[in-house]
């Protein structure tokens, strides 16, 4: 039987040899392709076999029911509650969240002092665009005695060519300090170092400003959202920060200590009301290479995408264990819980349909 099948074979010997000097010039220009087109997914895919995962946080539990006093919380905390409260400053980079801007300062309205915020005229990316905090006043009139805004001048890029984000981001963060320091802060204040879309909850400021023994930098661990509040992603947000105000702090938007507040608020990515600003925020966030094709930036494959929970830049997620990135792979699941959200979206249900479950459908 065996000689006969190696007799068989060798009658073949000839179309083989065939194979071997074709197939590789067949799958070679067939592999180079996929990798071109696939490269980010298999990089993103092998993730945790070349990346090492960010040190982990040490978590401090968040204790919080409506009605306990504050004198409670604190001391659940381990704190005690302070004799005055501390004044909170809310220092933002602006960029084209508009809607998401009115929902967080009416939030923390209450208790903020000042709001602190600069806009840049053009994006990170270094394309023109227009000062959206300035063009829409009106939308902002109510918080105006506490508004402490700046324009800072950005660098437009060369036809075809993008300016270095990260370079334009940098210089923002210095000149943002500067408009801190003029916004009357002092030594000993609470303040807030976020994006526009990652918004603390009212309870934890409250807790933060009212207990002494709160730790001098905190990060804050956000419920994260995609597209709106029906679209929930995970806990995975920490960029916010909270800080005792001294001589030393410095604006900044990244890993700053390992303590971080579990439960803190909300952060929702592209939360746009309409596909245009879609489109700006894609080009011109620090991450726009990620549109690697031109169709990326069509109306309906965005509007396709919003609806159905999917990745804009049709990416894997950015996970370090197998484990993870499996759980989280294909689209985001639809949630119908509008429960535990900022009170001004609740309360404006109407003006922000497209924020709340069952509102996918954008405008232009
Ligand atoms: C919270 O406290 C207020 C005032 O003390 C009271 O009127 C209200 O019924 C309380 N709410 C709950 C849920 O206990
Ligand atoms: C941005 O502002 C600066 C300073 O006012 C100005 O010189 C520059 O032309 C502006 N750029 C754009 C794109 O409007």
């Amino acid at each position: 039987m065996a000689a006969q099948t190696r007799r068989t074979g060798s009658r073949h010997r000839r179309p083989h040899r065939v194979l071997i000097f074709v197939g590789p010039l067949i799958l070679l220009p067939l592999c180079v392709l996929g990798i071109l087109n696939y490269g980010q997914k298999i990089s993103y895919f092998l993730r945790p076999i070349w990346d090492t995962p960010p040190a982990t946080f040490k978590r401090i539990p968040h204790y919080y029911a409506e009605n306990v006093s504050v004198d409670h919380l604190c001391s659940l905390h381990g704190w005690s509650k302070l004799a005055r409260p501390r004044r909170i400053y809310d220092a933002i980079i602006f960029s084209n969240e508009v809607d998401l801007l009115d929902i967080r300062w009416h939030e923390l309205y209450p208790l903020v002092t000042k709001f602190i915020v600069l806009e840049a005229n053009t994006t990170f990316t270094g394309k023109p665009k227009p000062l959206l905090f300035a063009l829409n006043q009106d939308r902002f009139a109510f918080a105006r005695s506490k508004i402490v805004s700046g324009v800072f001048p950005g660098r437009i890029a060369k036809s075809g060519s993008y300016e270095d984000p990260f370079q334009l981001e940098s210089e923002q963060r210095i000149a943002m300090n500067a408009l801190i320091r003029r916004s009357g802060i002092s030594n000993g204040d609470m303040l807030i170092m976020s994006d526009t879309d990652e918004i603390p909850s009212l309870n934890t400021l409250r807790l933060l400003q009212w207990c002494d023994g709160v730790p001098p930098v905190l990060h804050l661990e956000l419920r994260h959202y995609m597209y709106s509040f029906e679209f929930s992603v995970d806990y995975s947000s920490w960029r916010a920060t909270t800080h005792i105000f001294g001589p030393q702090t410095r604006y900044r938007h990244s890993r700053q200590t390992d303590l971080i507040f579990s439960d803190a608020g909300w952060h929702c990515s592209f939360c746009f009301r309409r596909i245009d600003d879609f489109v700006l925020k894609m080009t011109g966030y620090s991450h726009a290479d990620r549109v690697r094709r031109e169709e990326f930036l069509s109306h309906k494959r965005i509007q396709n995408l919003i609806c159905r929970g999917e990745d804009l830049f049709d990416m894997l997620p950015e996970e370090y264990t197998f484990q993870e990135l499996i759980k989280k792979l294909g689209p985001i699941p639809r949630s119908t819980s509008a429960v535990h959200l900022p009170a001004y979206l609740l309360e404006n249900a109407d003006k922000f349909r497209f924020l709340l479950p069952g509102g996918c459908q954008r405008g232009r």
